[in-house]
């Protein structure tokens, strides 16, 4: 029997709180893959960790579970493990700015890094959620120099979520009221009915949520967004640092930057359950399920990519994902038959400079004021 060996840092946080269960019933890795969970957390969290511990006996999680450890020491997390989900991190706090952020953080990343690659297994795949998600991804890759640069990833499958979620709303709204340009009649639309979107470039306000190719599956057959929405300015790519509307619900793509601002100001807390879900849909697509052909927007290394951003970045990008049984689990590629607009490669051009100023910033912070990404 295969048992997977996986280490969640961040384990007595949040989003590990909500990701927990679906990992125990095999919502994640598959039914048929039993699961070593290590819990990873610092000293001052050892108590709640032992707590999660003791929710997980008391769960009576079924099958997919084959043992769980909740410790503060590392070593043992990271020892032998095949897939690492760091959630850990210092949340941004109100006021802080995206600098502050990053000087808290890149150090924990830089550690974790160092732990993948005295610990884990070669061929271990890591997913960053915590933020700031992409300049994490690239110091983790960074100081985990002996594994390949395509088993790193970092999490905007939930801006993907957000955007498909809005867009369902939306539709499902017009098809009820029967005020589709078109005389369309439909069941109520479901996410697999829904295709063409990607997030492009930074996790953060200069994201690139793109709806430009947007389908539904109406009826069993394909159709552009338009043959339901009509000719709305909602679904036109708004830029980035445009004045927000209230709540942004004028442009699709402005409600999808402003949602977690928005969750965070109604529930004082950063969004958990939704992020705990697109890291479980993330980790899936990846590492457990046949190729479907399916289109997802992943946190990647650029390296190779079709669509002009420079080589070494780690990028939000649409990719699928390939045949991953046995010893392929973990491929994807980049899906180049998606197409740029002028709208979307102008503002991944900000995303990616942004993206940019942050790698600089990060490696200066590491190596005390110079930012090569070799010495991170
Ligand atoms: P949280 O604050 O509830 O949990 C973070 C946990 O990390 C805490 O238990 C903390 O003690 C632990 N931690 C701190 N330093 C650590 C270290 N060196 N080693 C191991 N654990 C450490 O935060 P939450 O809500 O669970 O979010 C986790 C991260 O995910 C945050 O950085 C948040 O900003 C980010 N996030 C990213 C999203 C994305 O779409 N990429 C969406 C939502 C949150």
């Amino acid at each position: 029997m295969v048992v997977l060996q996986v280490v969640v840092t961040g384990g007595a946080g949040q989003i590990a709180y909500s990701l927990i269960p679906l990992i125990a019933r095999g919502l994640v890795f598959g039914p048929a893959t039993r699961v070593h969970l290590r819990l990873l957390d610092i000293p001052p969290a050892a108590q709640a960790l032992e707590a999660i511990v003791m929710e997980i006996q008391d769960s009576l999680f079924p099958t997919a579970l084959e043992g769980v450890l909740g410790t503060t020491d590392e070593v043992r997390a990271f020892e032998g493990a095949q897939v690492a989900i760091l959630l850990g991190g210092f949340p941004r706090k109100p006021g802080m700015e995206r600098g502050q952020l990053m000087a808290k953080n890149v150090g924990i990343m830089k550690r974790m890094g160092q732990l993948l690659e005295r610990h884990a297994s070669r061929d271990c795949k890591a997913l960053v959620v915590a933020n700031p998600a992409a300049t994490n991804c690239l110091v983790l890759a960074a100081n985990a120099p002996s594994l390949p640069r395509k088993n790193f990833s970092f999490l905007s499958r939930l801006d993907h979520e957000r955007m498909v979620g809005m867009l369902l709303e939306k539709a499902n709204s017009v098809l009820a009221a029967g005020t589709a340009s078109h005389a369309v009649r439909s069941e109520r639309l479901r996410p697999a009915d829904v295709r063409g979107l990607c997030i492009w470039g930074n996790h953060s306000d200069s994201q690139v949520p793109d709806a430009s190719s947007v389908e539904f599956c109406l009826n069993g057959n394909w159709v552009p967004a338009q043959t339901i929405l009509g000719d709305s300015p909602w679904l036109k790519l708004q830029d980035a640092n445009a004045v927000a509307g209230a709540g942004g619900g004028d442009y699709l793509s402005e409600a999808v930057r402003n949602r977690g601002a928005v969750i965070l100001a109604a529930r004082k807390l950063s969004s958990a359950m939704s992020a705990a879900n697109a890291t479980a849909a993330h980790l899936g697509d990846w590492l457990c399920s046949p190729p479907t052909g399916k289109t997802v927007s992943m946190g990647v290394f650029s390296d190779g990519n079709p669509f002009g951003v420079p080589e070494g970045l780690v990028c939000s990008f649409p990719v699928q994902c390939g045949d991953l049984s046995g010893a392929n689990r973990g491929g994807w590629n980049f899906d180049s038959d998606f197409r740029l607009t002028e709208d979307v490669s102008r503002q991944l051009a900000v995303s990616v400079a942004e993206l940019e100023e942050e790698r600089e910033m990060a490696f200066s912070i590491l190596n005390g004021g110079q930012s090569t990404p070799s010495e991170g």
